[in-house]
């Protein structure tokens, strides 16, 4: 495994052109193969955190460093070809429904291939054993003439993950891949997700809002609250005392900073601000 970090948050800020902090003062960073599920209440940042890492939106404080490269010094060409090795899972799958599922998943393979070719849709035999490939991950390869708009919620998940995969990403981002799917089908994909991380030694962060899920199927849990960290640790590490941080405070969020349930206690001087 990957000993240096893929992915490094530090002192990330959001504020939205409105004036509304979403993200404030958020710092982490993850490894390779690690299998992360980003928790918190609906508005608590979690899809902002993502939109940042992706450099869909500008950051207005901190940096974000992918591979060592920090994005916020990129120019948009720049941003652009990075992008193409950054994987984005969608609640609503993001298919294009009236091709087939090995196209689909040859999207990923677009920033391999040269203008032309991308025109033209041609994609060379190695692109094609890629595309099989990742589908065979996913075990939906007997599915790849299948038409996209045919398959079931699961299926169409599988698909995009396998897309994901075709882009060789440094590191995936799914925000909330299972909202959509039943508990069956939910672990299904979550077993998948965390096969991935695991195998490829791609690291995986999930925006999830089933707690329960999220235990179960995490290495390792960020909590947010308000915008700000407020638990960084192991899923056993998560006490009723942080859960309340989590999901129902109302006042300023306090960050809890070990894996070792029977140790923790607020960092330091407890509250971040306020
Ligand atoms: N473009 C925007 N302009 C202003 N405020 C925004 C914008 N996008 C999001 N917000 C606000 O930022 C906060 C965080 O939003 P975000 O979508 O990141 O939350 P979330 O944790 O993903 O919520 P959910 O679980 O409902 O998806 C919310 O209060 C939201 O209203
Ligand atoms: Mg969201």
């Amino acid at each position: 495994m990957r000993t240096s970090a893929l992915l490094e948050v530090k002192g990330l800020s959001k504020v939205y052109p409105n004036g509304y902090e979403a993200l404030n003062d958020i710092s982490f960073s993850v490894r390779g193969g690690e299998f992360i599920c980003i928790i918190g209440r609906s508005g608590a940042g979690k899809s902002t955190l993502l939109r940042c890492i992706n450099g869909l939106i500008p950051i207005s404080g901190g940096s974000i460093r992918i591979d060592g490269t920090d994005i916020s010094a990129l120019n948009e060409n720049e941003k652009l070809l990075l992008r193409r090795r950054i994987g984005f899972i969608f609640q609503e799958f993001n298919l294009i429904e009236r091709v087939s599922v090995l196209h689909n998943v040859l999207t990923g393979r677009l920033g391999y291939i040269n203008d032309f070719c991308a025109a033209i849709g041609y994609f060379n035999r190695s692109h094609r054993e890629k595309a099989l490939w990742c589908l065979q991950r996913v075990n939906m390869v007997q599915r790849a003439r299948y038409r996209a708009d045919r398959l079931s919620g699961g299926e169409k998940q599988r698909v995009a993950i396998a897309r994901a995969l075709a882009q060789e990403p440094l590191i995936l981002l799914a925000d909330e891949p299972v909202a959509n799917l039943d508990i069956e089908l939910t672990w299904g994909i979550m077993e998948d997700l965390r096969a991935v991380a695991r195998e490829e030694n791609v690291p995986i962060l999930v925006n999830i809002h089933d707690l329960e899920t999220a235990k179960q199927c995490a290495d390792r849990i960020i909590g947010i609250a308000r915008g700000r960290i407020v638990y960084d640790g192991a899923p056993t590490g998560l006490t009723s005392g942080i859960l309340q941080e989590i999901y129902q405070s109302d006042s300023a969020p306090v960050r809890y900073t070990t894996t070792n349930s029977e140790s923790l206690l607020p960092a330091t001087s407890g509250v971040l601000g306020g």
